[in-house]
């Protein structure tokens, strides 16, 4: 039986279209995308899972009064559809460790730098960019890792590095690790994970 795999966005979605591809294309083979859940209504990501006929959920953080509330929407959801294994792709939202820890070993998140560096509260999108380029590092890269109760502080599972060129923006260096390194590890990180779990099913 294939791993049931929710996919968590909360904007564009590049890394749930790499994820997407790579099922397509049979890089992701143990495990299907059964749902996506966006964290905000309006993000883009959930269109592309329409596109592709993926059911489409929004839990929106804005709109709950607490953690609980929102984490409480998010668990339906993955009950609903009777989920094994959470990507988060792009999620932008901390998880508490009440939630990570109905699903030990069964979420991964990828960080766009190489972790210890440039992660944790506060570091999330453009800003890990920004961060990389006023430090002034020569390599930067990708992460993908196992969620826990401490911000980006799982086991790691792959990384990748990326050159920081000159005249980098946050912009600029923010593509070319998605393009070099994000879109490659995670959906080979998915794939390890959800052909573990379907081993262990
Ligand atoms: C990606 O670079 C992802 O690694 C990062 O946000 C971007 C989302 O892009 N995630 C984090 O910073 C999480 N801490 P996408 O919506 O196009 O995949």
């Amino acid at each position: 039986m294939l791993t049931k795999i929710a996919v968590l966005v909360s904007g564009g979605g590049t890394n749930l279209q790499a994820l997407i591809d790579a099922q397509n294309s049979g890089i992701i083979k143990s495990g299907k995308i059964e749902v996506v859940i966006a964290s905000n209504p309006d993000a883009y990501a959930l269109k592309r899972a329409q596109k592709y006929g993926i059911a489409a959920k929004a839990a929106d953080k804005k709109t709950c009064k607490t953690q609980d509330e929102f984490e409480n929407q998010i668990i339906q959801i993955l009950q609903e559809y009777d989920i094994d294994f959470i990507v988060l792709a792009g999620f932008m939202c901390i998880l508490s460790e009440n939630f990570t820890k109905q699903f030990r070993n069964r979420i991964i998140n990828v960080h766009p730098s190489l972790i210890p560096s440039f992660c944790g509260k506060g570091y999330y999108g453009l800003k890990v960019h920004e961060a990389a380029l006023n430090y002034g590092v020569k390599v930067t890269g990708a992460t993908v890792h196992y969620v826990n109760e401490i911000p980006d502080g799982g086991e790691i599972i792959l990384q990748k590095s990326v050159d920081v060129l000159e005249g980098d923006t946050p912009e600029t260096l923010q593509k070319r690790v998605m393009e070099q390194a994000e879109w490659i590890i995670l959906p080979k990180a998915c794939e390890i994970v959800s052909s573990n779990i379907k081993k262990g099913k």
